[in-house]
């Protein structure tokens, strides 16, 4: 790849979140619950041109990796994302993000009468639909789109 086209740089260690579905980066870091304040090193790059998609959307998050929960969340709003493991600037481990049939955690309940919102240590579980997630213990749907607007407090 030429200087030219080189939009951001490589990291030395850390995750390459790549072919996201454009316009979705900021709220993979939401899932992330990077807001910049615990100050990782972060890169992102919005509406690239990709070879795969149109365009595309790239995180790059050094000194960390994901949790599996994490990853399913992702998927639902990223389906073709790939999560590049990065050590000593080698891509060591790349993954298609896998559609799950249900995730856990990460996500919380819109339904404030949800028990996984009430004072006890129940952990939210949602079924993932073609279009969005149902909770497991109440039913509410959370449509794909509002995935990031409904996530558990970091
Ligand atoms: N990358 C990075 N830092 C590194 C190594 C790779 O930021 N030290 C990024 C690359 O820029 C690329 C992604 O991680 O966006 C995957 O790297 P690589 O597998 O080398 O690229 P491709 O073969 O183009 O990946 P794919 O086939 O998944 O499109
Ligand atoms: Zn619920």
């Amino acid at each position: 790849m030429s200087d030219k086209e080189l939009r951001v740089s490589k990291i030395r260690d850390g995750t390459v979140i790549d072919h996201l579905t454009a316009g979705q980066a900021l709220n993979v870091l939401a899932i992330l619950g990077i807001d910049g304040s615990g100050g990782e090193s972060v890169s992102i790059g919005m509406n690239v041109p990709s070879d795969r998609l149109a365009r595309k959307d790239i995180v790059k998050v050094e000194d960390r990796e994901l949790s599996q929960s994490e990853v399913d969340v992702l998927s639902v709003i990223s389906p073709e994302a790939t999560i590049n493991i990065v050590r000593d600037y080698e891509v060591v481990d790349k993954k298609r993000v896998e559609r799950p049939d249900e995730v856990t955690g990460v996500v919380s309940c819109p339904n404030r009468n949800c028990i996984t919102n009430a004072d006890e240590p129940v952990a939210s579980r949602f079924e993932v639909l073609s279009d969005g997630l149902r909770c497991g213990y109440c039913g509410t749907i959370v449509r794909e789109d509002e995935v990031a607007s409904n996530l558990d407090a970091a």
